[in-house]
């Protein structure tokens, strides 16, 4: 693991840009895994901005989101689908055909999960952005997940949905559920960055980087990829 400690929120954004500005100048057709919450935010905004500047062009960049909310449907703002369109694809060129996002049809929840999953088996995701949970989960790989998981459904942990309240009037209107990429999909991808800003997720942070490998802590297992980098500013690396 690769630790880059940078000042602020704003500087991990950028420093995450930059390594995807790369990858998609090096191979316009990157294949890109995604992570939706308050994290990227500032990195898509930098994006959008290399976009604008006809630095990089997503025409034929291909996108898989890690994971989707289950109970809400695609129009309601805190949907991830929504979420993507609102803060990056409606923004850049993307073509909509190239955006993969867990269907979260409540009707056909394992059918959507297996779909995913044998999508996500026939590709090999260049980059993945991850962001980490106060609890150190990855995608919605919760505390207990089992490392050898692929897309599956998850109930989501009491820590998440009060993490996750801030997005939402109230903690009753929170999903408990969510389609997820498994830490098995995520272990794939060729290169991953992890981003993290803020006290909140120090002690994540920590035990990632310096902790056992556990079901515990699923951003623990990233310890055993080849190939991953750490970008957290000063309060999220403050006990490293
Ligand atoms: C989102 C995701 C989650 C978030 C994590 C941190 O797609 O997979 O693992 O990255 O919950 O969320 P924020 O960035 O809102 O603190």
């Amino acid at each position: 693991m690769k630790i880059i400690k940078v000042k602020d929120y704003n500087e991990v954004s950028k420093k995450a840009s930059e390594f995807v500005i790369n990858q998609i100048m090096n191979k316009p057709n990157s294949i890109l895994g995604l992570a939706t919450g308050s994290t990227p935010i500032g990195l898509y905004n930098y994006l959008i901005k290399a976009y604008q500047d006809k630095t990089i062009s997503f025409n034929k960049v291909i996108t898989y989101n890690l994971d989707e909310y289950i109970g809400i449907d695609r129009n309601h703002p805190q949907c991830y689908y929504q979420y993507m369109q609102d803060h990056l694809f409606s923004k850049v060129d993307m073509k909509q055909e190239n955006i993969h996002i867990p269907n979260n049809d409540p009707n056909k929840l394992n059918e959507n999960a297996n779909i995913y999953n044998d999508a996500l088996k026939k590709v090999s995701i260049d980059l993945q952005i991850l962001g980490i949970g106060s609890n150190g989960h990855i995608g919605f790989n919760e505390p207990g997940t089992p490392l050898g998981n692929e897309t599956f459904i998850v109930e989501l942990d009491e820590q998440t949905r009060k993490d996750n309240m801030r997005f939402f009037s109230s903690l009753d209107e929170v999903p408990k559920h969510a389609i997820t990429m498994g830490i098995k999909n995520i272990m794939k991808s060729k290169f991953i960055i992890l981003m993290a800003s803020g006290k909140e997720k120090a002690e994540a942070i920590y035990k990632m980087i310096h902790g056992d490998v556990t079901e515990d802590l699923p951003a623990s297992v990233l310890q055993l990829h080849p190939n991953v980098v750490v970008i957290v500013d000063e309060l999220a690396g403050s006990k490293l």
